[in-house]
């Protein structure tokens, strides 16, 4: 029911959330193991010390609160003039709230201020609603290849501004 969806508040993480941060991927991507490979889970569950790091410069990570409450996260970087929006994941107590819709929504909000000409993301075909959302933005499949150091195919899809 996309009506009575409560919308979440979008903001900048700051340095002292890395750990509630980390605990949110780790929340999330909690479902998902057996059914990925560990080294993608892996990759994709960072230490409080990593986001922290990203924290410090080179990303810009945006987070979703409801009620206060940290439901949702995802993280955009500028390389050579296109947006690369990853790391998105939301609380799975919030899932198909409309909670990770709204964060891609804002960072292509963010691409389309910085001026970039492309936004792209990436996405397991294993994951079909990741694929859904993405498309239903617009973005459309670019690439496929095999991760090997994910030990997953990954999909890359883009979105010219
Ligand atoms: C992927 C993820 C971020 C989506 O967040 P969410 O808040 O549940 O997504 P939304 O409720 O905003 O749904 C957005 C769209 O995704 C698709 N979708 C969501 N749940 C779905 C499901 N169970 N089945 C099929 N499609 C689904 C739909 O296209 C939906 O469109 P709608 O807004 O018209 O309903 C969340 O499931 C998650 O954290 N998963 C684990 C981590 C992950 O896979 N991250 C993505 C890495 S690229």
């Amino acid at each position: 029911m996309r009506l009575f969806r409560p919308q979440p508040r979008i903001t900048l993480a700051v340095a002292d959330e890395a750990a509630a941060i980390a605990g949110l991927y780790t929340r999330a991507w909690e479902r998902h193991r057996g059914r990925l490979d560990e080294r993608l889970i892996s990759d994709q569950t960072p230490g409080a010390d990593e986001v922290a790091a990203w924290l410090n410069g080179g990303f810009e990570v945006f987070t979703a609160t409801l009620d206060g409450q940290l439901v949702g996260v995802v993280r955009c970087s500028f390389p050579t003039g296109t947006c690369l929006v990853d790391r998105m994941a939301v609380d799975p107590d919030r899932n198909s709230g409309g909670v990770g819709r709204v964060l891609a929504e804002h960072a292509i909000a963010r691409a389309r201020r910085a001026g970039v000409t492309k936004v792209w993301v990436q996405a397991t075909p294993k994951l079909e609603e990741v694929v859904n959302l993405y498309r239903s933005l617009g973005f459309r499949e670019s690439a496929h290849l095999r991760a090997h150091y994910w030990g997953e195919d990954v999909t890359l899809m883009e979105l010219p501004l």
